[in-house]
């Protein structure tokens, strides 16, 4: 019996990907870029057991076992993982032998966040520990094949998905940008809104969008392209006026693409456009972007904000979205908010502007998340298993 248990990260797409070329092979109709945030915070755990004894291949997903012949993407990946290991040379494990996997999030799934992105990205790079193959561009096409945004969490920092232009995926690969720590200082609140709406799936919703906007080819044959390029200059540069106006927008074309799909899908809600507008205000009286919406196919926001502006961000949120909650343990979640420092002090016209804000929403959000940009998957040690003698716990 042989295992190994990682963790990985979430990442939140900065341009957003959204429609596919291949269905199966998850090929995307245009690049991608993302930051991914601190496991610290948010993360999925797994742990992969192969051993001569078990019989068939089964997995559970937060404790409840789920059918794993049932999952084509799952297959797909264990499949692609044998076929590295015969690349790689790497007989650790006996190509016969199933595999148990249990996988958990560390943070609620009514969070709405891209649970997907992580847990496939931690059962691929868990199985390369297993099956002891590198991580690499080729590992990140094997991720790619259990959910696009997968490909992305493999890597810390910024991370650029690309396209590719082969028919058989093989250049549909993520790259490393800039490592977290070019930018530490990049923080992130997300606000969870309470939403109990059905939305259409990702899976579902781009597939539409492909088949009936014609917002999406302008966006992917000429939007995308240039900002790719403007974002990555902005990453380099640590110009975070460049970063959020390009983020803001993104999340705008994404969302009206939705709308523009036939029958829409509508992700965001009132709360969602509400903190949309507020952010535009926010920015307007401090003068310049100091903060950055963006949404994925939900109604939960993620905000881009530097360190040293995440407390009159939080303030200033607490004045037009006022939570009952605010001082209890667990509304505030994550990193603790840190002290403003002098550089930072805010100007008392600013002050005064903020502290007129209208209320917009009174408990509008169930709590909040403080993370930061963050690094790749990594392997935890024995005693973090989540299975015993191929069982969870
Ligand atoms: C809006 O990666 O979940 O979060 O490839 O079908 O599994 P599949 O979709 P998924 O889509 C994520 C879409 C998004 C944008 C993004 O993360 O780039």
């Amino acid at each position: 019996m042989i295992s190994a248990t990682c963790v990985a990260p979430v990442n939140i797409a900065l341009i957003k990907y959204w429609g596919k070329r291949h269905e199966d092979l998850i090929l995307p109709v245009n690049d991608s870029i993302s930051m991914t945030l601190s496991t610290d915070e948010l993360c999925a755990k797994t742990t992969v057991t192969a051993s001569e004894s078990f019989e068939t291949n089964r997995m559970w997903l937060n404790g409840e076992e789920v059918p794993f012949e049932g999952s084509p993407r799952l297959q797909r990946c264990l499949k692609e993982v044998h076929r590295l290991a015969v690349a790689n040379g790497s007989q650790k494990v006996p190509p016969s032998w199933k595999i148990h996997i249990a996988s958990v999030n560390n943070f609620p799934t009514a969070a709405g966040l891209a649970s997907s992105a992580a847990g496939y990205a931690c059962l691929v790079y868990s199985l390369s520990r297993l099956y002891d193959i590198p991580l690499n561009e080729e590992l990140t096409t094997v991720a790619r094949q259990g959910s696009g945004s997968a490909c992305r969490s493999l890597y810390g920092g910024f991370v650029q998905w690309h396209r590719g232009a082969l028919d058989d995926g093989s250049d549909s690969v993520a790259k490393q940008i800039a490592p977290s720590s070019h930018w530490p200082n990049m923080h992130v609140l997300i606000l969870v809104v309470n939403d109990e709406r059905k939305k259409t799936a990702s899976t579902k919703g781009m597939q539409q969008a492909v088949k009936t906007s014609q917002l999406i080819k302008h966006r992917v044959d000429k939007v995308v392209p240039e900002r790719i390029t403007q974002l990555r200059e902005a990453i380099a540069n640590h110009d975070f006026q460049t970063f959020a106006e390009i983020t803001m927008k993104d999340s705008n074309q994404f969302h009206a693409i939705a709308l523009d799909t036939f029958p829409p899908c509508v992700y965001m809600n009132d709360v969602s456009h509400r903190i949309v507008s507020f952010i535009h205000d926010y920015n307007e009286i401090m003068g310049g972007y100091h903060a950055a919406y963006t949404f994925d196919a939900g109604p939960n926001a993620c905000l881009y904000v530097l360190e040293e502006n995440v407390p009159h961000l939080l303030d200033a949120i607490q004045k037009v979205f006022p939570s009952d909650s605010f001082d209890s343990d667990t509304y505030l979640r994550g990193l603790s908010v840190p002290k403003v420092d002098k550089s930072h002090k805010i100007d008392p016209a600013q002050r005064n502007k903020i502290d007129s804000l209208d209320i917009i929403a009174k408990n509008a959000f169930r709590y909040i998340i403080h993370t930061k940009v963050g690094e790749g998957p990594r392997e935890l040690s024995a005693d973090n298993s989540l299975l015993i003698n191929g069982l969870p716990l």
